[in-house]
């Protein structure tokens, strides 16, 4: 049974489960609507446990029968699951259920997806399947029979006994119900082989449906370079005689992790250079290398309960963004992820949804898979590591592998292994997990001319954030470098350790008052208030040796120019346009660099910053001003545009390198502005040769903007209409880039064409997810666009939950705005809330979003 009313589930009152778990055997005998699972579980007292209620999970199961020892046992139904009267000694449980996978559109247990059987079992899934402790502190072998006429047939582990309609499977690693995997279905592998550093040979299989075959090499090739990456860099080394990984249409989230079966969004694994960008391409290779990272942060590691969530998704993001910026640029590598930090952590981090990278408590776990778990527990990660120093993390994270494989375990044991290794006292680094909210830091410089003193004096604050109004001073490891006037490095990067509230950084004996960069390579995630004026911005733009900071110096002139653009029509920096025109000329910078010199802040941001400064952004007035922005950007580079667009063409075959990837990047950039000089002209020739997704895509955007589309959209579709992942690209294209008054009306036409399909979380998110992301057209005043995401999200909640609850997001910004706007989208948040039946997903964040 479902849970009645929402409860709230508190960290402080984990206890243990009454029993250890020897053993699972599972058969599933496979049916659409009638699927029979069959278990059979050794339970044994749990000597640690306070007590031994008898307690199994279950949601809409259909039992058909239960046995302790062989005897049928009478079970009460409790909320969400049952209770049986069991031994205080070793038992056997059996039981058989039935369940619908057909039926089933909430895409969590086991469900199907264009024919083929899958299954979603993170976080609760698979209480879905059968009666069982579903709790990531509860480990197991299992052991697996599928019957059923599909000819593929796998789930976790090794591959046993196989016939006629069906299939053994034996996981000899123990682990919690949440990484159990099925999988059936009509497919196609594309094979690939690993010999390990001790000289195992690991069977690799990437498994599609029939058509996809020739959108598997690129992923396979990602898997290999994870795998040879983590026995290189962390010393871990795979421990199964297979992997496999399957693709599948219909999928929640972005990929899972399942022991040795990890499933993956098609999108986030199926990739060709007629049919993916270089941004898809990058993306599979992270989501391949962070599912397999898994299988040591997570997996042989993992969780003693999903408030330690960010214990293996924290940490198996920071690997994956290693991992990127060892086979990419790692310059590059930084910048996009402090983007997308700021992109989407920051914004839950300073509104109602803010909580802990640690929570403290929740409703359901599904909403707690969130940027602040993962991005800024990723950068938690980076601040210790920059305190410890690189030898002492590697160091650390060996004996972590040593200490607790096999273990269920906290964020506690995690920080214990590196202050029994360090020495270190972490215990107020520790705030770090347990504090919500962005600190502030602001500084301010004082130079004695007479000592040749240079003196940095920050301080430090993070306003109050829901249920946390005092807050500690945290350690922030801020990362100064200092440059002379002639932009000479006079004082390489060093690491300041600030503990308290107020404090001051010093150098003495300088000959000339130097300029510093400060929080280079953005060695904390906090907002930085250092009042300085354009031309010092200038000239970090111009010489700072970090390259992190280079970019954002460039990137706080044109934000603060923009800012002037929109509070009082002032003309776009001057300064800014003259220094980009310099430095886009260097030709020590790499392309993919450059690319993100051209970049400016997109309006969501911009309407943060004003928030941030106590003003009421006004979309439209944002709107036009990043607009006429890029124009004047385009005029400024006017004469240098041609040539960079022409030198960064990349002739011949496609290749979906980092090297490639950034000449394209630059193009392109260079493109979107030509556009704005040529009304498309050179957006209509790119369109026209294109060979590749990236330039294809790029000038398809290029001519929307200008109006002139319409028949590159429709060839478009004319051409790719086969392919659901391409389709997506056209659906999202066309919301993201509508006008402001058109966004609505664009988006409701594409909800009524024949290849809109809400049960599809790709195409769901491709046309409402698009226009809660084209902020202009979204906040529109006539709240349009309020209404038409409300209509349905209140329409997905029925079938998909998860992905309805994920999506209430867009409105988590919305006390930023003005009166009339903040009631258009009370107004639809009251509306969702008093739809019947509502899920504790979707109840959950509405109702922390309101506050
Ligand atoms: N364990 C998650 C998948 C997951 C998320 C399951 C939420 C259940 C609920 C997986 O490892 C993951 O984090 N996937 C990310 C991609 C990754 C590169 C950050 C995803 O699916 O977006
Ligand atoms: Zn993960």
């Amino acid at each position: 049974m479902r849970d009645a009313a929402p409860q709230t589930i508190y960290l402080k009152d984990y206890t243990p489960f009454g029993y250890l778990i020897d053993s699972v055997a599972l058969t599933f005998k496979l049916h659409p609507t009638q699927t029979r699972v069959l278990s059979k579980i050794a339970f044994r007292p749990n000597p640690d446990a306070p007590d031994r209620r008898f307690f199994l999970h279950g949601e809409d199961l259909n039992l058909i029968s239960a046995k302790i020892d062989g005897k049928d046992v009478t079970t009460r139904d409790v909320d969400g699951g049952l209770e049986a009267d069991a031994p205080d000694a070793p038992f056997v449980w059996e039981a058989e259920v039935e369940i619908s996978p057909s039926t089933n559109t909430a895409l969590e247990g086991l469900y199907m997806s264009n024919g083929m059987y899958c299954t979603q079992c993170e976080a609760e899934g698979f209480r879905k399947i059968t009666y069982y402790p579903d709790r990531p502190d509860v480990m197991a072998p299992f052991h697996v029979r599928i019957e059923g006429q599909d000819p593929i047939l796998l789930s976790n582990g090794n591959p046993g006994a196989k016939g006629d309609g069906f299939a053994e499977w034996s996981d000899p690693w123990k682990k919690p119900a949440y990484l159990f995997a099925l999988v059936a279905g009509d497919l196609i592998n594309h094979p690939g082989q690993f010999t390990t550093q001790s000289g195992k040979e690991i069977e690799l299989n990437i498994w599609v449906r029939p058509g996809d075959e020739h959108k598997c090499a690129f992923g396979m090739q990602a898997l290999k370079d994870s795998m040879k990456w983590d026995e290189d860099v962390y010393g871990r080394e795979y421990d199964l005689d297979i992997f496999n990984i399957v693709a599948v249409d219909d999928f929640n989230m972005g990929a899972m992790e399942n022991k040795g079966l990890n499933i993956f969004n098609s999108s986030a694994v199926l990739a060709s250079p007629e049919t993916s960008t270089d941004a898809n391409f990058e993306r599979i290779e992270a989501i391949i290398a962070h599912e397999y990272f898994h299988n040591w942060t997570g997996n042989r590691i993992t969780c003693r309960d999903w408030f330690q969530l960010c214990l293996k998704e924290g940490l198996t993001v920071y690997r994956d963004h290693q991992f990127t910026a060892d086979m990419r640029s790692g310059d590059v590598a930084r910048i996009e992820n402090v983007l997308a930090l700021r992109a989407r952590q920051f914004p839950e981090d300073q509104g109602p949804l803010s909580h802990p990278v640690r929570p403290e408590e929740f409703q359901e776990i599904n909403n707690f898979y969130t940027a602040t778990v993962y991005e800024k527990g990723a950068e938690v990660i980076g601040m210790l590591k920059t305190l410890v120093g690189d030898d002492a993390y590697a160091k650390a994270l060996d004996l972590y592998f040593d200490r607790h494989d096999g273990d269920a375990a906290t964020i506690e044991d995690w920080l214990k292994v590196f202050e029994d290794f360090t020495g270190r006292d972490l215990s107020q680094f520790k705030l770090w997990y347990s504090q919500s909210g962005t600190p502030k830091l602001s500084v301010t410089e004082d130079w004695d001319a007479s000592t040749g003193t240079f003196t940095l004096t920050f301080t430090q604050s993070t306003a109050p954030t829901p249920g946390q109004d005092q807050k500690d001073p945290k350690v922030i490891p801020v990362a100064i470098g200092l440059l002379n006037p002639n932009g000479d490095e006079v004082q390489a990067t060093d690491v300041f350790e600030m503990t308290q509230a107020s404090q001051s950084y010093q150098v003495t004996g300088l000959a000339v008052r130097p300029i510093p960069s400060i929080l280079r390579g953005f060695s904390a995630p906090v907002v930085l208030d250092h009042d300085i004026d354009n031309d010092r911005r200038a000239f970090l733009f111009a010489h700072d040796t970090d390259s992190f900071n280079r970019w954002e110096a460039g990137r706080d002139l044109a934000r603060d120019s923009l800012l002037a653009m929109i509070r009082d029509g002032a003309e776009p920096n001057a300064l800014y346009l003259d220094s980009l025109q310099r430095v886009i000329q260097d030709p020590s910078l790499e392309p993919a660099y450059k690319a993100y010199l051209l970049g400016q802040p997109g309006d969501s941001e911009l309407a943060r910053a004003l928030s941030e400064m106590g003003e009421t952004p006004d979309p439209d007035a944002i709107h036009a001003a990043s607009k006429a922005f890029r124009k004047a950007k385009a005029q400024a580079l006017a004469a240098h545009l041609p040539a960079l667009y022409e030198a960064h063409l990349v002739k011949g075959p496609f290749l979906p390198d980092a090297d490639g990837a950034g000449k394209r990047a630059l193009a392109n950039a260079a493109l979107s502005l030509l556009t704005k000089l040529d009304a498309g002209s050179a957006a209509q020739t790119q369109f026209d040769r294109a060979d590749n997704m990236t330039e294809q895509l790029a000038a398809l955007g290029q001519l929307i903007e200008t109006g002139t589309g319409e028949a590159a959209l429709a060839a478009f579709y004319d051409q790719w209409q086969a392919d659901r992942l391409v389709i997506d690209k056209w659906f999202a294209l066309q919301v993201a880039l509508a006008t402001p008054d058109q966004a609505a009306g664009v988006t409701r036409k594409l909800t009524e064409h024949a290849d809109f399909d809400m049960k599809n979380p790709n195409r769901f998110r491709a046309t409402l997810g698009a226009l809660a992301g084209n902020h202009a057209g979204f906040h529109h005043k006539s709240g349009a666009g309020y209404a038409l995401l409300t209509d349905w999200l209140i329409q997905l909640d029925d079938l998909n939950p998860q992905t309805t609850a994920r999506m209430c997001s867009a409105f988590q910004t919305w006390r930023a705005y003005d009166e009339d706007r903040q009631e258009l989208i009370k107004t639809q948040l009251e509306r969702i809330l008093a739809k019947k039946d509502l899920s504790r997903d979707t109840s959950e964040m509405i109702t922390r979003i309101l506050g």
